[in-house]
């Protein structure tokens, strides 16, 4: 498996599995195990999930395997998000952002307790948060990394602004934006941040690069199904399944992006490992952008 530099300290398999389903999957510990030593021994060895998933029970699942098996958490790379809290109000849950600098620090904690472990790899700001304080948040990330609790920061669905907001307050020391791109999804490319991480040199991480699956069904979505149509098409041109495509149209990117798979299926898992040896054709990439509503001038 190929790995990608996101700093001095810290490189990420290009395929990192993703465990905010984890939840919906009813894996025992003893499955979920087996699940991650299956990817480790595939190479996929960056593990995300964030505090928020399943209401915190994720990282708290994941946690429960690293104890189960100790031999895990350090073949991994371990990331995780902070930065939305709930409240109950009139009896009904509540989501909106929190990134102070007391709750960022309270969060981090807490995560490492679930998580069963002492460190997390790479830590993320999981959205734009309309009240951030880039001084204040970058300073709570800046000491949790001087702590030695987070090795590297970064962030999660900012755009160029807050990104370069942020990045100034903590000395230009974020190192990825997680960000959502697939084939029917353009919103990065739109606010120019694709354009931004390439000129930086920063790699980002791609969330649901299958469109959290909705790309494989029957819809009344012209574009989703011309989108599927052409996919594959592609495939049947290279004898690949159709999601390898997909993986292997993101990792055709300068931008360098690891890709995150969200299956639970180790079979899934391997139809994205085998985008590293697809060779698309430079014309190709562009079939599949313009299939998603992209126009070419
Ligand atoms: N930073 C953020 O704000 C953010 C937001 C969302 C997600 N994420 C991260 O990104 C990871 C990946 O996102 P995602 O789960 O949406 O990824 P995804 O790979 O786009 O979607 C996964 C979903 O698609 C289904 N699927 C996969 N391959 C399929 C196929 N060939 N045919 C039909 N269905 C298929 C899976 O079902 P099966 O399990 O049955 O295969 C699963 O329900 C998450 O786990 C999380 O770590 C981050």
């Amino acid at each position: 498996m190929r790995k990608t530099a996101l700093s001095e300290n810290l490189s990420l398999s290009v395929i990192a599995q993703g465990f905010w389903r984890l939840t919906g999957w009813e894996f025992s510990t003893e499955e979920l195990v087996s699940f991650m030593n299956g990817c480790i021994d595939r190479g996929v060895t960056t593990f995300d999930t964030a505090e928020v998933y399943g209401g915190t029970h994720c990282e708290r699942l994941m946690g429960e395997a690293f104890a189960k098996d100790p031999s895990i958490r350090g073949k991994t790379e371990l990331v995780t998000k902070t930065g939305i809290s709930r409240a109950m109000i009139n009896g009904e849950p509540f989501g909106y952002y929190d990134t102070t600098y007391d709750r960022i620090i309270k969060s981090c904690k807490e995560s490492l307790q679930r998580l069963q472990t002492d460190y997390i790899d790479l830590y993320l700001i999981h959205r734009e948060d309309p009240l951030l304080d880039p001084w204040e948040t970058g300073r709570a990330l800046l000491d949790l990394k001087k702590e030695g609790l987070v090795r590297e920061i970064g962030v999660s669905n900012f755009d160029p602004f807050k990104f370069k907001a942020l990045n100034k307050a903590v000395d230009g020391q974020l190192v990825t934006n997680q960000i959502e791109w697939n084939p029917l999804c353009y919103e990065h490319f739109k606010s120019g941040m694709i354009d931004f991480l390439s000129g930086n040199r920063i790699h980002p991480m791609i969330w649901s690069p299958l469109a959290g699956g909705r790309i494989f069904q029957e819809t009344d979505d012209t574009v989703c199904t011309a989108v599927r149509a052409k996919i594959e098409e592609i495939a049947g041109r290279h004898g690949v399944s159709p999601a390898t495509i997909i993986y292997a149209w993101i990792l055709y990117h300068p931008v360098g992006a690891i890709a995150l798979a969200g299956s639970s299926k180790l079979e899934r898992l391997d139809l994205a490992i085998q985008a590293l040896d697809v060779q698309l054709e430079h014309p190709e990439w562009f079939e599949i952008y313009a299939a998603g509503g992209q126009q070419i001038r």
